[in-house]
């Protein structure tokens, strides 16, 4: 089967210092697959370097075998990647219904297209929010917006940085539960997130990155099994 997304021996430095090493990973049509690791070990730098965001890597970036590496964010988007950034960044001085309209497009002529009557079933916490400007929402509602925002764009693929970092545990499985149905709606993913329980069931592929390397890669079942590889390369 041909890969959505292909990433082959991707080297990213920020001015002198090398970050990652030389990464390789892969995602499928439907696929969620996870980059797992400790902080700092070049998770954020890798989903930047995918984004655009980031102009001092080298290495193969595939989507649907055309190259996208050397394009600017901008293009990226248009080709089909919707990110959920660490830390929302949201615009706070509009609405949420602005948020999510400043972002919809169907690029793709997706048939059944992400727009706000289906953001707001995903999150019907937004819809009673949708007059409320951005910084007036709490940490769980800014975070339901940034995914919102980014299915808005109806991305073929939706990378997701640490979308339940710091948030309550009912608004996490909130986002949990979202993420299970845009999956079993054939969304593709990328998800980067520290809580692996509810990773093991929603994804796929996991990739453990260690100093900007990926030191393994296997299905849930094969990271299920092997404790002592959650233990070494996770374990706190
Ligand atoms: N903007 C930056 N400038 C310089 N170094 C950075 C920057 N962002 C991240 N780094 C460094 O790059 C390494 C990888 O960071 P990052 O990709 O954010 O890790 P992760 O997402 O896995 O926690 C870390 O050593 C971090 O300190
Ligand atoms: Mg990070």
């Amino acid at each position: 089967m041909k890969n959505l997304l292909e990433v082959s021996d991707l080297k990213a430095r920020y001015d002198r210092s090398q970050v990652l090493h030389g990464i390789d990973f892969s995602v499928a049509p439907g696929e969620v697959v996870t980059l797992l690791g400790r902080n700092g070990m070049g998770k954020s730098t890798t989903l930047k370097c995918v984004m655009g965001m980031l102009s001092t890597h080298v290495g193969e970036i595939r989507l649907e075998g055309r190259q996208i590496s050397g394009l600017p964010s901008y293009e990226v988007a248009r080709q089909g990647l919707g990110l959920v950034p660490e830390g929302r960044q949201i615009f706070p001085m509009l609405t949420v219904e602005e948020n999510l309209l400043a972002t919809a497009a169907n690029r793709h002529q997706s048939a059944q297209p992400y727009d706000l009557d289906r953001v707001y079933e995903f999150f019907p916490r937004l819809k009673e929010r949708r007059g409320n400007m951005g910084n007036q929402l709490s940490g769980g509602e800014q975070q339901m917006l940034a995914i919102g925002r980014a299915l808005m764009t109806n991305p073929r693929l939706l990378i997701l940085d640490e979308a339940t970092e710091g948030l309550a545990p009912l608004v996490r499985a909130d986002i949990w539960r979202v993420l299970g149905e845009l999956s079993r709606g054939g969304m593709s993913m990328i998800v980067v997130d520290k809580n692996l329980g509810p990773l093991l069931d929603l994804a796929q592929r996991h990739f453990i990155i260690e100093k900007g390397r990926v030191v393994w890669s296997g299905d849930s079942a094969a990271l299920r099994r092997d404790g002592e590889v959650v233990e070494h390369y996770l374990g706190v």
